[in-house]
């Protein structure tokens, strides 16, 4: 999947859906899952790095994760989703060259093919014009931008007309810089679907309803394991539970001669359980 595939979704009305990873392991998740494109948001900052905010994260860790990202994933390069990384706080907004080198290390180190940056001040326009014209892809992020946090809080944005009008025109500048597609986020249902209708580029929502041309979510968030979700992001699942539970059993079975609680899985990389015991291991050293 290129960044430009996604245009023939939204031309096609075939719907997107975007996963966020962090790691081997959730990358063969998401992919297995059939995710048309992996985000390496910086919401790993938060979700796996353990920070209050997605300040902190520096360029050189959505580096190394979006590595890692890559390692973990199984098709043939041709049928891979489409992995995006999130350019962290300041690797963007301190000039334009600086933005082209950072953005350009990430697609040089990693198997990322674009980037995503938020905001849609005048100033992030021009990066993403610069950018797009390094050939670099940009999506766009705009509505609850996670990096503005100690200006504008994690409120539903834009709900008022004066802000609507806005965001649209934000939305208009980012296309027209040549940003291939949009993420917005906690924003009303009305004005996504307006944006939708609007934009040439896709629409991916979060907590935007769903007239959009593709959704996208913090994997975590919908597995469960964080400890709380944002209210626009429910989980499928209640994973953090589901694990804890399972590690304690197997905690409390310690040294105790009893069987062991679960059927361990079968398949590539786990064989079938064995019917009959089988023989130690053996030792590693
Ligand atoms: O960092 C992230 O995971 C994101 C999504 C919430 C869109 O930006």
């Amino acid at each position: 999947m290129r960044p430009g595939d996604l245009l023939s979704h939204k031309q096609a009305g075939r719907p997107i859906a975007v996963l966020t990873a962090w790691d081997a392991l959730s990358a063969a998740l998401v992919e297995e899952a059939g995710a048309e494109v992996i985000l390496v948001g910086d919401s790993l900052a938060m979700v796996v790095l353990g920070h209050a905010t997605t300040l902190p994260v520096s360029l050189e860790e959505m580096i190394l994760h979006t590595q890692a990202v890559g390692r973990g994933l199984r098709r043939p390069p041709a049928s891979q989703p489409l992995v995006v990384t999130d350019l962290p706080f300041l690797s963007y907004q301190c000039g334009l060259d600086d933005a082209v080198a950072a953005a350009g290390q990430v697609l040089k180190a990693t198997p990322a093919a674009a980037v995503k940056l938020e905001g849609g001040e005048p100033e992030t326009v021009a990066v993403v014009d610069r950018l797009v014209r390094s050939g670099i892809p940009v999506m766009g992020h705009l509505g609850l931008t996670p990096q503005s946090v100690h200006r504008l809080g994690y409120r539903r944005q834009a709900n008022d007309p004066i802000s609507q009008e806005r965001l649209r025109r934000a939305a208009l500048d980012l296309e027209a810089a040549g940003c291939f597609s949009l993420v917005l986020e906690h924003v009303p249902a009305e004005l996504a679907g307006s944006l939708r209708r609007e934009l040439t580029i896709p629409v991916i929502g979060i907590g935007a309803g769903d007239d959009c041309d593709g959704q996208v979510r913090v994997t975590a968030d919908l597995l469960g394991l964080t400890e709380r979700q944002p209210p626009f992001c429910p989980p499928l699942l209640n994973g953090r539970q589901l694990s804890i539970t399972a590690l304690r059993g197997w905690v409390e079975g310690v040294g105790q001669a009893k069987p062991p609680a679960l059927t361990p899985p079968a398949g590539p990389g786990h064989p079938a359980p064995p019917t009959t015991p089988a023989a130690p291991a053996a030792p590693h050293c």
